[in-house]
């Protein structure tokens, strides 16, 4: 560090400079991404809280109760019954706080999770010293269901489904999964793609499945506020049908406002609950309805673009996710790169990946397909 600051204007400079090599999400070139620009209005709902700090409630009482009322409405979308949770900083923090919540709880050790599922269950196993253990996928991308069956011990703690995986945006068979882990085993739902899809895929004719606490054995869910949700980073909603579950992980906060701490980060930026709650009572279920049917129709659009240049698709997808089939992805996905296109790949199968945001218009699938069809020889 220099012993005497920088001028404004100098350190301003310095900045432009670094965010003008960033990609931005207007620029319509980032296809692999699970985020989007945060809506309208939510970025200065993110700056006016950006002091709060919900990590000691006691000073933030309106910011609390703002987290309260997301609970409940998150609650109200997912058939729950004004259960219990917290906003937290993403998906990964969710799903490392469901595995030790259910360690806690079960005081066993094994995790039940899919070859698909996302890299942050194996984070949470090595965080936790808990038990990896994979199963594989079903034809359509999604957790074996009979290997589930044959992997739970007497030591399963927790199994984690995906409603709409990182890769596909498959859905796993969270019905069945009900089945066999009711009053067994805690089941997590990692929603952090789907939680703000699925609910509204039916609707708008789309073929869809239950997933959320309308099944009796589903023991918590996490959706995210940072991807589909329309808001800023970092949020996410870990939702839990019972309330002793999170008292499991409570350890005492005595120099803090409240008794008890019972999240995992210390310091939370509560400017992400704000701007969750401006998206959710702002969009409401019309809004968000509106913004997947959007994303839908401009997927099913890419997959016909797709099968236009002679290339294929691994599923038909399920939400705004498209797996690309080509003969070298790798090399596809650089020469992409080459012309300024960032899409990413998923290993299962081995194909390009396009996660169809809001941003992802119809004139950039367009153009993309058009490179597409350049680099792939399609
Ligand atoms: C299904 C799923 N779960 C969890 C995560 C992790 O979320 P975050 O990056 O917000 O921690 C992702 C990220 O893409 C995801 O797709």
């Amino acid at each position: 560090m220099e012993e005497k600051g920088a001028s404004f204007e100098r350190a301003m400079e310095e900045l432009e400079e670094a965010h003008g090599k960033d990609f931005l999400f207007e620029d319509g070139r980032v296809l692999g991404s699970m985020c989007t620009k945060p809506m309208d209005g939510s970025v200065d709902v993110h700056s006016k809280f950006i002091e709060s700090n919900l990590g000691n409630p006691g000073l933030y009482p309106g910011t609390r109760q703002l987290e309260e009322k997301i609970i409940s409405i998150v609650s109200s979308l997912l058939h729950g019954n004004d259960f219990y949770g917290q906003v937290q900083a993403g998906g990964t923090e969710s799903n490392i706080v469901a595995a030790w919540v259910a360690r806690n709880v079960s005081g066993k050790n094994e995790v039940v999770f899919c070859e698909n599922a996302h890299f942050s269950m194996l984070k949470a196993c090595d965080v936790l010293r808990m038990k990896p253990v994979e199963v594989g996928l079903n034809e359509n991308f999604e957790m074996d269901v009979g290997e589930v069956e044959d992997k739970i011990t007497d030591d399963t703690a927790i199994v984690v489904a995906s409603a709409g995986s990182t890769e596909l945006g498959a859905i796993d068979p969270i019905e069945e999964l009900s089945e066999i882990c009711r009053e067994k085993v805690f089941l997590h739902v990692d929603a952090s793609f789907g939680g703000f899809v699925i609910p509204f895929l039916g609707d708008l004719g789309y073929p869809s499945k239950p997933f959320d606490f309308q099944l009796d054995g589903v023991s918590s869910v996490v959706l995210d506020g940072h991807k589909m949700g329309m808001s800023t980073i970092p949020s996410s909603v870990l939702l839990l049908r019972k309330e002793d579950d999170l008292r499991s992980i409570a350890v005492e906060s005595p120099y803090l406002t409240s008794l008890h701490s019972t999240s995992l980060l210390g310091t939370r930026s509560s400017a992400g609950v704000a701007a969750l709650y401006f998206a959710m009572r702002t969009l409401g279920r019309e809004g968000y309805r509106e913004i997947v049917k959007t994303c839908m129709v401009n997927t099913m659009y890419l997959v016909s673009e797709v099968k236009r240049i002679n290339l294929g698709v691994p599923i038909e997808p399920v939400m705004n996710i498209c797996g690309i089939l080509v003969d070298d992805p790798v090399r596809v996905r650089e020469e992409l790169d080459g012309k300024n296109w960032k899409v990413s790949m998923s290993r299962h199968p081995d194909c390009l990946r396009v996660v169809v945001m809001p941003h992802v218009t119809r004139q950039v699938i367009d153009s993309f397909v058009h490179d597409l069809e350049d680099v792939s020889g399609g």
